[in-house]
């Protein structure tokens, strides 16, 4: 049996129950999700070859600092950057270093800001200089995975909806959803009930409501869907070491469909973020 709770009145921690978001809790999440909408668009314009993650981090770090805004990842459970760095083969908790950027790499960038308490949880893929086909394909099927799971986002529809047509359209483009980490519930927390799965069929999971706010961002590999953790206890890397590519937004579900929290205010969506004319 799932609950749905009023979020006001819900203890401020994950009780397995799905919380639901009031209008003013919408705008505080629009508000910090637009921050990490900011500034996904303007690291496409910091990425190119000879770029070092830990430049980028040092960017997000900066940028929150400059808007009252703290960036989520900063010590949670022991992660220590304040955004998450993944390239090619790396499927996500990339940690930013010191190793730059080279031409033909692709990258995910993961930003979370802290808000007025509320967090805006998003990422994109960028190129870096000029990439083959076979890595712009797979970024091209991620991208719209993430969009069609958006399209299934409406009161009625379950959770499950989301994860059949991620999971149908990057299984037809022979492509690997991955399985070991999935979406959530976001809000006053980072992660919080429910579970987002990219994957499974359409009428598992839970009901939607409005008020309901979550994350979709689908881990699509070229290769098999399998994983596996560095040493370093966070680096998600393909076990075949295929590319990888992920999107991720912030949504809201209201009474007729849902808000995307984190589109770019450049109009950027995809790759290489030509400059709206
Ligand atoms: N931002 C990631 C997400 O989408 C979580 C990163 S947690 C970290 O949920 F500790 F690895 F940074
Ligand atoms: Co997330
Ligand atoms: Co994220």
């Amino acid at each position: 049996m799932v609950t749905y709770l009023e979020a006001d009145t819900a203890p401020m921690k994950n009780t397995g129950h799905i919380k639901l978001y009031n209008e003013n809790d919408f705008a505080g999440m629009r508000r910090a999700s637009q921050l990490t909408a900011q500034a996904l668009d303007m690291i496409a314009d910091m990425v190119e070859p000879g770029l070092t993650t830990k430049a980028i981090d040092d960017f997000v770090f900066q940028f929150g600092m400059d808007n009252n805004a703290i960036p989520a990842t900063l010590n949670y459970r022991g992660y220590t950057k304040s955004c998450c760095t993944s390239i090619n083969h790396v499927v996500c908790h990339g940690i930013p270093d010191n190793k730059p950027l080279r031409d033909g790499d692709i990258i995910n960038v993961d930003v979370t800001y802290i808000l007025d308490g509320w967090h805006g949880d998003s990422s994109r893929m960028y190129n870096v200089g000029t990439i083959k086909r076979a890595a712009e394909r797979l970024v091209e099927v991620t991208y719209e995975a993430l969009m069609l799971g958006i399209a299934e986002v409406k009161p009625g529809n379950f959770t499950g909806d989301i994860g059949a047509a991620i999971q149908d359209f990057a299984e037809s483009e022979r492509c690997g959803v991955v399985r070991d980490f999935c979406g959530h519930g976001v809000g006053k927390l980072f992660h919080d009930a429910p579970n987002i799965l990219h994957y499974g069929r359409r009428g598992e999971g839970v009901e939607m409501k409005p008020g309901m706010i979550f994350t979709i961002e689908p881990m699509i590999n070229l290769g098999r869907p399998h994983v596996k953790v560095k040493s370093d206890g966070w680096t998600a890397v393909t076990r075949d070491r295929s590319l990888s590519a992920q999107f991720e937004h912030s949504v809201g579900v209201t009474i007729d469909g849902c808000e995307i929290f984190t589109l770019s205010p450049a109009g950027h969506s995809m790759p290489p973020y030509l400059p709206a004319k």
